[in-house]
């Protein structure tokens, strides 16, 4: 029998925790204004600073000598002279070290600052641990995270980063900068692949479990590290594509896309932040006030740390040339609401911040704001009590279990966008394939930039036992197989292809990211598209295998194409899990977190709005991408049926239930995903033809089974933003899709 808590009790112990919470909050800021009380200026900038490890290690600042090591008197001159308070990266993201290494830098970087900050305030080191703790040889390297979004599995995304964050923690690393919860709405822009796709709901949703698993139950323990959402606001949406140029999004559209996934972060209590390095509409944002002060900290109620990008008070005046000199960027930055600056390669900002005290520009209360938050973080991290944890506590770096999570979070996101007759699986026993194209040979292109360097652009790229999609194949299909090279010439294809019953090509993209990234155009290298016409002109059935950091565009190669898997960026269980997909011991599980274009120059999102949809013959305005948002096959089969909804009416008291069930049969184990759409007959700002509102995700075992699901709806989440940048709720006529379900409700 259940047995149920009085109620008047479950309200005492909630009150209880509140309170004690609070009681807890109010000690520690009493304890960090004693602290303040007892720093001088120059103490208070040093933790308003964030330096890269090239200024404390041997070597040049962006040309360490290998392996890593500190230069003990450049870090003392740091910590003595500047009171640094904050390191970050491997030197501008040269490259990866062991994580013994890691663990030695880290222990000296502590223990020297130890002996010399009179405060015990120790050092925060951050780094970028975008899908996995990628500057660690040796660590487990998970999917991107558009293809983490492509698995449409919060649970599973909650994992990986609970796994990342464990492999950070491990090297002494207690900051992560990372998600990116950008929106993926400009496929140009070099980031793409770095962001949760183009939609709001899906976004936000991965974004919460990441933070739950980066950050755990507790930031102090020694498994959880800080989430960085990055980077506030509108950074991913350069009109030109190009990276850290200009953004045009007027305050509305930024309301209803770009900020909601911020704000669900924020709620779920991630600790920091990191500002968009571009401009919106003609502010940088690192100098907007509205965007830093009046968006972040009253309307979301952020209270935690906002740190620039890299050198971005700098760049106001340098580059965006809205300060006179890099003083006035300074102060310009720092009135804003900046807490700490990413400076990263000198001290020039501690100077001149000094000088801005000194002349009485800049006040000192304002510098506690700033410090106060960075030492509550600190004290968060457990920082005051233990820096490092023994070896002991990090068994599993890089282990069984990290490496089969990576493999699953593969599988469950590589899409299948085309399977004409069924052409995959593969048919083992008696077909003979070969396979060809970059994408098959290499590591370096499964796991993008970010992968043991920045540009992840280094070929010779191995982890040991990771194994390429060719390598994997061979495992897989043995003698049936015949690898040939990334560009086989076309008589070495014709010969091979005489006694082959397929050929597989894997098409993949330059690894990158930022600025070395840009591109003109989302057009296929010129040398694959030969690749592709080559293997179609022999007229046996050809398999794409896409491996990009963005939908390039494959229009003509996919129509003639007998099947088109979409691997993402995968990462280093990328190619096993490709293989098993294209040789049927697995089932792909992801549907596109994107739409995939047609053209270049067709960019529409599946929210489109009726002027952008296919509505009538002579329409020239129209949806048709080559694929839609959330397409993706499966080798199992599934219906969503029986759909019940409790209500037609909703209003601002009560909510409606829908109830479905999902059968699903076949014989392998995988995924399924349903998404749950709806569309407003008509509103006070156009309405988009469709929008995402809820999904279910479910892992199965083989055979038939049922599931049934139930989910509430209530009036807000039919909300958007209206001309007066207020959330609302317009009373109207709304359809909801579930599969071929449609129902018809009304707001009240
Ligand atoms: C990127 C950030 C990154 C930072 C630190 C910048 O160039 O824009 O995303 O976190 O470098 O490496």
């Amino acid at each position: 029998m259940k047995r149920f808590l009085p109620i008047s009790l479950v309200m005492l112990l909630a009150g209880w925790f509140s309170e004690t919470r609070a009681q807890h909050a109010e000690q520690a800021s009493r304890w960090a204004d004693s602290l303040l009380s007892r720093m001088t200026v120059e103490e208070k900038i040093g933790q308003m600073t964030l330096i890269d490890l090239g200024v404390v290690a041997k070597g040049k600042p962006c040309a360490l000598e290998l392996p890593q090591a500190i230069d003990n008197d450049k870090l003392r001159m740091a910590l003595q002279r500047y009171h640094v308070g904050n390191i970050l990266n491997t030197g501008c993201g040269s490259g990866a070290m062991t994580l013994e290494n890691w663990r030695r830098i880290i222990r000296t970087i502590q223990e020297e600052n130890q002996a010399i900050n009179r405060h015990g305030i120790s050092i925060l080191y951050g780094i970028d641990a975008i899908h996995g703790a990628n500057y660690t040889l040796g660590s487990t390297l998970f999917p991107q995270q558009l293809a983490q979004a492509a698995s449409w599995n919060p649970e599973l995304v909650e994992r990986v980063n609970r796994a990342s964050a464990y492999e950070t923690r491990a090297a002494g690393i207690p900051w992560n900068f990372s998600p990116v919860l950008d929106l993926g709405r400009q496929p140009l822009w070099s980031r793409f692949f770095e962001t949760y796709g183009e939609d709001v709901y899906l976004a936000t949703t991965m974004g919460q479990a990441a933070i739950r698993g980066l950050q755990g139950e507790s930031l102090s323990s020694p498994y959880s590290v800080a989430a960085c959402l990055k980077h506030f606001a509108g950074y991913s949406m350069p009109l030109s594509g190009k990276d850290r140029t200009p953004a045009w999004i007027p305050e509305r559209e930024l309301r209803e896309y770009f900020l909601p996934p911020f704000a669900a972060a924020f709620n779920a209590g991630a600790a920091t932040t990191m500002i968009n390095s571009g401009d919106i509409s003609g502010t940088p944002v690192h100098v907007d006030s509205f965007m830093l002060q009046q968006v972040l900290r009253r309307e979301m109620g952020f209270k935690g740390l906002a740190v620039t990008d890299w050198e971005d008070i700098y760049k106001l005046s340098d580059i965006h040339r809205v300060a006179a000199n890099r003083k006035e960027a300074v102060r310009m930055a720092i009135e804003a609401g900046i807490d700490m600056s990413m400076t990263p390669n000198d001290f020039q900002f501690n100077d001149l911040l000094l000088d801005l005290v000194k002349e009485g520009r800049i006040p000192e209360s304002r510098l506690d704001v700033s410090v106060k938050r960075i030492l509550l973080l600190k004290r968060q991290l457990g920082l005051f009590e233990q820096t490092t944890f023994a070896d002991s506590f990090y068994t599993a770096v890089g282990s069984e279990a990290h490496r089969k999570l990576s493999y699953d979070a593969a599988v469950a996101s590589i899409t299948l966008l085309k399977n004409e007759n069924n052409t995959l699986p593969l048919e083992n026993t008696r077909q003979r394939w070969a396979i060809c194209g970059p994408g098959a040979h290499s590591m370096h292109l499964l796991n993008g930039a970010w992968s043991r360097s920045w540009q992840g652009t280094d070929t010779t790229y191995r982890h040991e036992g990771r194994k390429t999609i060719a390598q994997a194949m061979q495992d897989n299909l043995g003698d049936q197989l015949r690898v040939l090279p990334a560009f086989p010439d076309a008589t070495q294809l014709k010969k091979t292809m005489r006694a082959a019953d397929g050929i597989i090509v894997c098409l993949a993209e330059k690894p990158g990211t930022e600025i070395p990234c840009n591109i003109d155009a989302l057009d296929l290298p010129a040398d694959q598209k030969k690749l592709v016409a080559d293997a179609l002109a022999i007229g046996k059935p050809v398999v794409l295998v896409c491996t990009f950091n963005r939908p390039l565009i494959i229009t003509e190669e996919v129509e003639k194409a007998a099947a088109v898997l979409y691997t993402y960026l995968p990462g280093d269980e990328g190619g096993r899990a490709t293989a098993d997909i294209l040789s049927g011991k697995a089932s792909p599980g992801g549907r596109l977190p994107f739409t995939y274009p047609r053209s270049s120059g067709d960019i529409v999102h599946y929210d489109r709005k009726h002027t952008e949809n296919m509505y009538s013959d002579f329409s020239a305005n129209g949806y048709r991408p080559l694929f839609d948002f959330a397409h993706g096959l499966s080798y199992l089969t599934h219906v969503a049926y029986a759909v019940k909804v409790s209500d037609s009416v909703l209003n601002d008291s009560n909510f409606i239930q829908l109830q479905f069930t999902v059968l699903h049969s076949g014989s392998l184990s995988g995924q399924l995903t349903v998404p749950v759409y709806y569309s407003r007959a008509y509103a006070s700002i156009t309405p988009p033809v469709k929008k995402l509102i809820r999904f279910v995700t479910v892992e199965r075992e083989p055979g038939h089974s049922n599931q049934t699901f139930a989910f509430a709806l209530r009036k807000s989440d039919f909300s958007f933003i209206n001309r007066r940048m207020e959330r609302v709720s317009e009373p109207g006529p709304v359809t909801l899709y579930i599969g071929d379900f449609t129902k018809q409700i009304t707001i009240r």
